[in-house]
């Protein structure tokens, strides 16, 4: 999604802004842009298109400071002219935009009313105008005039060719960051701190309408009265290592393979004997009646699994809700409600919104993260950090399979204060739990028998993933890997719900993949797979070892390591990774940046 990303400093911006924009890139992105102050004027370029199209055609000249940006298309197409930095009518004003505003269409009107004349279809273009109208000078007094007439989100930075060693920067509920380091005298602002690439440097984050002007030796910060305040700064510790594909040939297969030990890491010092999180003194949960998690996409999927497994072992009544439809609905939370939003990044908009909505019930927050400095780790009242380390394809992989380790350690934690599991019970689960990394890498090392199935299945344009009970969440998870990097439509369903409709689309063009592995429901499924291929539809099954009544009905089979049904989701999710992983290279697809994809949803 969106980047936004300026310096100013001793170093040359235009190098600075251009590896900080390689930093952005992993979020997705179709449109880039980098603009600066030379000689008292502003200049840009801007390209649709991938970075490497606007290295190409980079004809700057020596830049005194600059800003750039990585756009994902909201408002008007991908084209050059939509490209961020938008300037106002008289090209003394240049800004970048992460967000959007909702009100943009009226304020366009108005300004057009007065005179303004626009050049692209955005709603970012609207901005740079009004912070035009209202400068006389003083351009935190303008930003801070033309922000009160913005509806919606924003992460803005902004330069004036008055003001040529300045950024000036704003936002409201989209995360945006400034760094500095004293000792190196220069600054930078971005939407993501990881993009900064220094070590040892102070940040700080903005967030509801304030203001910063930034320049290589001074940051001053307003408040949305205009009144200046000084902000609360983090130590980015600098053991920043690029990201590197470590030989592999996508950074989706080199994190799938990491999985064995990203669970590992998330699993480390919170199961000694009994489950423990530091994170988490047990006052914090001891009146908790509910659950409630909250998440998107596959951070959803694996909110799924933990309302199952909460529901089971702890038993307590959870609900898992799609983080942009639980903010609208009417829920019945009440301060004794656990509200669990789980997200990879921690700035995805949707997740926030529903958590901050839910604080207005009076529930208590956790977040599930991975993300340290994310605005979900700080504005939640805990967080449960995944340690997975950072995950550049826009495909999730180790972030799932490290959130279904957390939250399966999360459930046996309520279970152990709630009294509803023995420690017997305990000690056996948590031997499972330790089995599963080697239980993953055991399929890792058969890969390739799902690259051959996967060349056979290629081909197809559409499929069914279905399952039953944990496997429900796990069918929809691998479904959704396959439909957004492969751009084949993947559907996830109950097996039990086909029946009831969907199976009227089945034919020998639309095959079935079935995740067989929870055992308890294994008559049930054998009798859906039957029911699947008296239509006539290939069925690809995923199950586990001892499953025999499986293979003997499946066309194609991929067996599982044994394990009980509530940890059944880690083996049978990688290889509904891996079979995705090589559809889409089989089709020959963009795997880390599919289409129209970002890895950082940062709005509604
Ligand atoms: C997963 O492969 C997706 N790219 C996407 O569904 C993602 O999980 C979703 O956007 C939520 O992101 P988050 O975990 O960072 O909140």
């Amino acid at each position: 999604m969106c980047g936004v990303f300026g310096y100013v400093g001793k170093e040359d911006p235009l190098s600075v802004c251009l590896a900080g924009l390689e930093q952005l890139e992993y979020r997705g992105y179709d449109s880039t842009g980098i603009g600066g102050i030379c000689k008292g004027e502003i200049v840009f370029c801007k390209k649709a298109g991938k970075l490497s199209l606007l290295k190409q055609g980079l004809d700057l000249p020596p830049l005194e400071i600059a800003i750039a940006h990585t756009r994902w298309a909201t408002h008007g197409r991908v084209n050059d002219q939509n490209a961020h930095p938008h300037l106002d009518g008289s090209g003394a004003i240049a800004v970048v935009h992460n967000g959007i505003i909702e009100n943009y269409d009226a304020l366009r009107e108005d300004l057009r009313k007065e005179g303004a004349r626009f050049s692209s279809e955005t709603d970012t273009e609207v901005i740079a105008h009004l912070i035009s109208k209202h400068y006389q000078g003083d351009l935190v007094e303008a930003l801070h005039k033309a922000i009160a007439w913005l509806k919606g989100i924003f992460a803005l930075v902004v330069i004036h060719k008055n003001h040529p060693h300045e950024l000036y920067a704003a936002a409201r509920a989209c995360p945006l960051s400034v760094g500095f380091n004293d000792e190196r005298n220069e600054a930078m602002v971005s939407s993501d701190p990881n993009a900064f690439q220094r070590p040892r440097l102070n940040v700080l984050f903005l967030q509801s309408n304030e203001i910063a002007r930034v320049s290589s030796s001074r940051i001053d910060v307003y408040d949305q009265r205009l009144k200046k305040i000084s902000k609360k700064t983090e130590r980015l510790e600098g053991n920043f290592q690029p990201p590197a594909k470590g030989g592999f040939e996508h950074y989706m297969i080199k994190e799938i393979y990491e999985q064995p030990i990203t669970i590992q890491k998330s699993l480390f010092g919170r199961c000694n004997g009994e489950v423990q999180f530091e994170e988490l003194p047990p006052y914090f949960l001891n009146k908790i009646k509910q659950v409630w998690f909250l998440g998107c996409g596959t951070s959803a999927n694996a909110g799924r699994i933990a309302a199952l497994l909460f529901e089971e072992i702890a038993r307590i009544p959870a609900q898992c809700e799609i983080a942009s439809e639980a903010r609208y609905r009417t829920p019945l939370l009440t301060p004794e409600t656990l509200v669990v939003a789980i997200s990879q990044s921690g700035e995805t908009a949707d997740t926030l919104a529903a958590m901050r909505e839910a604080k207005k019930y009076g529930c208590k927050t956790l977040a599930i993260c991975n993300v340290k400095s994310s605005t979900l780790m700080r504005e939640s009242d805990a967080g449960i950090l995944l340690n997975a380390g950072p995950e550049i394809s826009v495909c999730s992989t180790k972030a799932f399979t490290s959130q279904l380790a957390v939250l399966t350690l999360l459930t046996l934690y309520f279970a152990q204060l709630k009294k509803q599991i023995s420690p017997k019970q305990l000690h056996s689960f948590l031997e499972h739990l330790r089995a599963i990394p080697a239980q993953i890498q055991q399929i890792l090392d058969t890969a390739s028998d799902l690259q051959k199935l996967a060349k056979k299945y290629a081909d197809y344009e559409h499929f069914f993933f279905m399952g039953r009970r944990y496997m429900f969440p796990t069918a929809c998870e691998a479904a959704l890997k396959l439909k957004e990097i492969s751009y084949v439509n993947a559907n996830g369903y109950p097996a039990g719900e086909l029946k009831h409709g969907p199976i009227a689309l089945l034919n020998p063009r639309f095959p079935v993949v079935a995740f067989c592995a929870n055992q308890q429901t294994e008559e049930k499924i054998s009798s859906n797979l039957m029911e699947v291929k008296a239509r006539g539809a290939p069925v690809l099954a995923i199950a586990s070892e001892p499953q025999e009544n499986i293979g003997s009905i499946a066309d194609d089979l991929f067996r599982v390591p044994h394990t009980i049904d509530e940890l059944s989701p880690f083996a049978s999710v990688v290889a509904g990774q891996l079979l995705a992983y090589y559809i889409a290279k089989e089709r020959g697809c963009d795997i880390d940046q599919p289409r129209n994809l970002a890895k950082s949803v940062t709005v509604e």
